[in-house]
């Protein structure tokens, strides 16, 4: 079956979204363009991080990436989404290992710090990559759930 795959950016990613939607739908995904629908040259990136956040969250897609300037902005909004896993990666190895050992679920990329190519090689790495499953990775992972489950509750124990 087809990976459903998210697709967003503000205006520092917007060209990079419409090259990887056009590239992405040569090959067998399913895309999902949560925007922006046109270049706004003064729209804001955390607009489009809830919008693919929320969207992978509920599960509506297997997976999402966000294309802001940097990439920063991106990945520090969508991480705010309970259940997102975001990772901003320019290499293929960041790309492939984030998902097998820290199960992500949003690529974050910056289109000003990346060419277009690199970036496809970076999204084929994240999209063919899967989550490894093994104990250590899934210790792990409860351990980041636990900190957002604490944080939902309202902060756990105090500082010392
Ligand atoms: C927008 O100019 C830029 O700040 C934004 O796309 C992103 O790079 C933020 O991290």
């Amino acid at each position: 079956m087809s990976l459903t795959v998210a697709i967003a950016a503000d205006h520092g990613g917007y060209a990079m979204k419409e090259e990887l939607i056009a590239w992405l739908s040569k090959q067998d995904y399913i895309i999902s363009d949560r925007g922006a629908e046109k270049y706004i040259p003064d729209d804001d990136y955390p607009d489009y991080a809830r919008e693919i956040g929320r969207f992978v969250a509920a599960g509506r897609a297997e997976c999402g990436i966000i294309i802001c300037g940097s990439g920063v902005g991106a990945s520090v909004a969508a991480n705010k989404i309970p259940g997102i896993r975001a990772g901003l990666c320019h290499d293929t190895y960041s790309a492939h290992q984030g998902v097998e050992h820290d199960d992500t679920n949003i690529l974050c990329l910056g289109a000003r710090v990346i060419g277009l190519e690199l970036a496809k090689e970076v999204v084929a790495a994240f999209l063919m990559a899967s989550f490894s499953g093994e104990d250590r990775h899934c210790r792990r992972l409860k351990k980041v759930q636990a900190i957002e489950d604490e944080s939902l509750k309202g902060g756990g124990q105090p500082i010392q």
